[in-house]
């Protein structure tokens, strides 16, 4: 019997390309998104059902997953990969931005890995995938409230491995560097943090990292991502962490043997050169 994945944020970047990766290599692939009714690739693929949810909202996630058990009964991996970025100072970004930011960045992997677990738990096997970041271990400036949703999505997961263990589930964090998605499209600059002492240096930081065009990091083809998270969900191993791109394999070297002030200094003269 074929095994099946839900996917969350399946619209576009890396959740296209994991749709694509999975039902590639035999899988039934549930493909999640927001607005369905736009979706004209995946819907032609054999054995991907593409359906809506928001993973802001139970009701939405619950009836997802009625739709993909109906269709091919129970779901042995679950992808988080939707999520989106607010940008800007901390000071001067709302709380309703904040909470918008970790309403689908945090809450939203937490509210699918409730709606999935009760029928992995029954069946003693499963596999859930989180996409965080390199921003899931190190920060960088101006993206301050991005950083706590994956740093917070990284803490939940490593302890939810062990409580996940004896059940037979999986736990896994996918830690993609800088890819070319809609991504920085899609990310916002905060309305409410354009303050003028921090302009400057905040635009330079935009400048260089988050325009897609002439962005001046990117660990090229996207597709790695997707080919980690599928080798993620079907490797067997008990690793958590995969980090993606040569900027995230090498950052989080770094990080691992630099002390706080070494590795600050570093980023400081290197990746913010200019910038902080
Ligand atoms: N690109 C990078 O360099 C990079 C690096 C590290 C980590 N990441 C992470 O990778 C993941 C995918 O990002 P991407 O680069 O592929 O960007 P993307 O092309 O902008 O894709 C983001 C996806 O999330 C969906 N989404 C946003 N809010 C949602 C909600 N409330 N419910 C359901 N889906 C929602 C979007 O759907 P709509 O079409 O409906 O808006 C879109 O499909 C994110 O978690 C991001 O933080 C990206």
């Amino acid at each position: 019997m074929k095994n099946t994945v839900l996917i969350t944020g399946a619209s576009s970047g890396f959740g296209k390309l994991i749709a694509k990766k999975f039902q590639s290599e035999g899988w039934n692939v549930v493909a999640t998104m927001r607005s369905p009714q736009k979706e004209t690739e995946l819907n032609q693929l054999e054995n991907v059902l593409v359906t809506e949810l928001d993973v802001t909202k139970p009701n939405s996630i619950a009836k997802a997953i009625i739709t993909a058990t109906d269709k091919f009964g129970t779901i042995d991996a679950l992808v988080n990969n939707a999520g989106l970025g607010i940008a800007g100072p901390m000071e001067g970004i709302s709380n309703d931005e904040i909470r918008n930011q970790m309403d689908v960045n945090l809450f939203g992997p937490i509210n699918t890995m409730k709606a999935v677990l009760p029928q992995m738990r029954a069946k003693k096997s499963g596999t859930i995938i989180n996409v965080s970041s390199i921003g899931g271990r190190v920060a960088f400036p101006y993206f301050s409230v991005y950083m706590a949703s994956k740093h917070a999505l990284e803490g939940l997961t490593d302890s939810m491995q062990y409580e996940l263990d004896p059940f037979g589930i999986r736990l896994k964090l996918v830690e993609p560097g800088v890819f070319k998605t809609a991504f920085g499209e899609n990310s916002t600059q905060s309305e409410t943090s354009k303050m003028a002492d921090y302009h400057e240096t905040n635009q330079k930081f935009y400048d260089k990292y988050f325009k897609t065009e002439g962005s001046s990091l990117d660990d090229g083809d996207p597709q790695q991502v997707a080919d980690a998270v599928y080798e993620a969900a079907t490797d067997n191993s008990e690793q958590l962490r995969y980090p993606v791109g040569a900027s995230a394999i090498q950052t989080l070297g770094a990080r691992q043997q630099m002390s706080d002030i070494d590795f600050k200094n570093m980023m400081k003269q290197h990746a913010l050169a200019g910038i902080a």
